[in-house]
């Protein structure tokens, strides 16, 4: 028999033969590493809630309630980011594949890949041919990513990893040259040490034929910030609200949502907006399962998420000192937002060498 041309449409070729094993198939070309411990995450996020000040970690905004109006805020008239980062993405998309000549799309955080639609209009229409791999916590998310690509694109591969960003990078192969995007400014939800941490992890696993697309909201003034993050329909303040709602169902705990109120505003120094649920009465939140509870004061917030914003130079140098050299740079008439490519160099380039 002759070896099949076509192996790399098989879906776990997107990773490497190394850890293809400890990967499973959830849905036809979707895959999920074996060992994601649910125990694991509702532990965790109990944890996060009695530390002071309490939080509740980000990646509990997704679940399918979540993510559906994660898709719908992406929309409001007052959400600057994704119509503006998708008119760049609209008018560069074609040199951005000249620039970066792949033929495999990696997309971190996905989504509902919307945006992307563009750059995989791009891929098929330089190349002819290739493999677009979305990867979210979100299964709903990824079943719509791989909706849009089989009807849109059915020339190119589809896989969908539903796994977290780690997990992905660590097993994704560097066999095959790829252009790994990260849109959204999804970077600045990252506390600065997981910042740290991506960036780090993601750059002892790109191959030097691999490429960085990244997408990052801008300081600018203050006021057009806050206002995107407190819409008047509340959208918004739902989504973030829905993490408390997700929180119960994974630990079992007792948020009551009608003593739960949305409050958000940018912090100048830090340059990021918080966004926070907010007891409106004092009351005692449960946690059965691990025999523990809390007195959530009136007014006392639980953060659940950040947004930072950046200076694109700024940020150039600093992501060249982890080895990432920037080939491009592109932007709006308003300079609200910042599409970056940037290449692997070579490894004598970084701080390491000293
Ligand atoms: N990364 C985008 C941003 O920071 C999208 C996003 C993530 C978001 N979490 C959010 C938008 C919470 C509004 C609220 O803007």
């Amino acid at each position: 028999m002759t070896p099949q041309p076509t192996e790399t449409r098989e879906p776990a070729a997107i990773l490497s033969t190394r850890e293809r094993g400890t990967w499973s198939v959830t849905a036809p070309t979707i895959l999920t590493p074996s060992k994601r411990s649910s125990d694991n995450a509702a532990a965790g996020t109990v944890k996060t809630l009695f530390d002071r000040p309490r939080w509740i970690e980000p990646c509990h905004l997704y679940d399918e309630r979540g993510s559906l109006l994660f898709e719908e805020l992406c929309e409001l008239p007052e959400y600057y980011p994704t119509r503006t980062e998708a008119a760049i993405l609209e008018r560069e998309s074609g040199t951005l594949m000249n620039l970066a000549p792949v033929e495999c799309i990696v997309e971190l955080g996905a989504g509902f890949s919307k945006k992307t639609i563009h750059l995989l209009k791009a891929l098929t229409r330089a190349r002819g041919r290739g493999t677009f791999a979305p990867v979210d916590v979100s299964a709903t998310a990824l079943m719509a990513s791989k909706r849009m690509a089989e009807e849109l694109f059915p020339e190119l591969a589809f896989t969908g990893l539903e796994a977290r960003f780690e997990d992905a990078i660590t097993s994704i192969t560097r066999d095959i040259p790829k252009l790994v995007v990260f849109l959204g400014s999804t970077i600045g939800n990252f506390a600065p040490t997981d910042m740290l941490h991506f960036f780090t992890h993601l750059c002892d696993h790109m191959g030097p034929d691999d490429y960085l697309l990244l997408g990052v909201d801008r300081i600018k003034d203050p006021e057009i910030i806050e206002r995107a993050y407190d819409d008047s329909r509340g959208v918004t303040a739902a989504f973030i609200l829905n993490a408390f709602s997700n929180v119960n169902r994974i630990t079992g705990a007792g948020f009551q949502p009608d003593k739960i109120s949305y409050r958000s505003g940018y912090n100048r120094e830090r340059q990021q907006v918080e966004m926070y649920g907010v007891s409106t009465e004092t009351h005692r939140v449960e946690f059965p399962r691990h025999s523990a509870s809390f007195t959530w004061e009136k007014d006392e917030g639980i953060l659940v998420e950040t947004s930072r914003k950046f200076d694109p130079d700024d940020l150039q140098v600093q992501l060249r000192c982890f080895g990432l050299e920037n080939l491009g740079h592109w932007t709006d008439s308003n300079e609200w937002f910042s599409l970056l490519l940037f290449r692997r160099s070579a490894p004598s380039g970084g701080l390491e060498s000293r």
